[in-house]
């Protein structure tokens, strides 16, 4: 049993929590006042519309933005905040957050690792708080701010504290774990600039890492409280 798995998950703190808790990565669409069981359904409603669409007309791509508007679905043509900067997207409705960034944004720093809610490699930050990206419809995302680790760098191009302690402490191995749990330790630092390592710990909880460099992470982490 690794480090990060050994953590009294019941403990409580009194900033926010990322979203992939034990209801999995969409207890953050419960925020947002829709349940797992509706967010299922409606990706699975969003399919159906998207294939019945498709075999009505033919497919949709190409179409005008008046004609994107899918019967009971939603417009496609939208605009998505991300690091600060207004990018207008032609998004499918059961499209997810993930796909759009780097299929469709080209930000390719935000990675798929099982593309279903269970590694962690896809956080990002929506209004702040880490969410699996792999698991958020672009579509729920529309009126907040998104954040990659594209957009940590400063305008100088310094590096965000994190990414700078992450070097520091040698904490990527293979690296591909490194972008969500990078995004999820800038998270609870803007929540709880001094963190235990437990709560360290157990916030990271939700970024697997298969080469096992946990205590390499949560030793960025506590050099990023430090030094902020
Ligand atoms: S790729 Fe999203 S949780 Fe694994
Ligand atoms: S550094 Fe390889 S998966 Fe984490």
């Amino acid at each position: 049993m690794t480090e990060n798995t050994t953590i009294d998950t019941a403990a409580e703190t009194e900033y926010p929590q990322p979203r992939y808790d034990s209801a999995g990565p969409v207890a953050a669409i419960g925020n947002s006042k829709a349940s797992r069981r509706s967010f299922i359904k409606g990706v699975i409603a969003s399919g159906a519309v998207a294939s019945s669409a498709s075999y009505v007309f033919g497919g949709l791509s190409g179409c005008t933005p008046e004609q994107a508007a899918t019967p009971g679905g939603v417009e496609r043509l939208m605009s998505l905040n991300v690091n600060g900067e207004v990018r207008r997207v032609d998004v499918l409705p059961n499209e997810t957050l993930a796909m759009t960034l780097r299929y469709k944004l080209n930000l390719t720093g935000t990675k798929l690792g099982c593309d279903r809610g269970e590694c962690g490699a896809c956080t990002v930050l929506v209004d702040g708080v880490p969410n699996y990206s792999c698991s958020t419809l672009t579509h729920t995302v529309r009126d907040k701010a998104v954040r990659t680790i594209e957009g940590l760098e400063s305008p100088n191009g310094d590096l965000h504290p994190v990414q700078q302690a992450m070097i520091d402490e040698l904490g990527p191995q293979c690296g591909f774990c490194t972008p969500g749990q990078i995004m999820s330790a800038v998270a609870l630092l803007e929540a709880n600039p001094s963190p235990t390592r437990d709560e360290a710990r157990r916030w990271l909880s939700g970024n697997l890492c298969r080469c096992g460099a946990y205590d390499h992470y949560l030793n960025a982490v506590m050099r990023a409280a430090q030094s902020a």
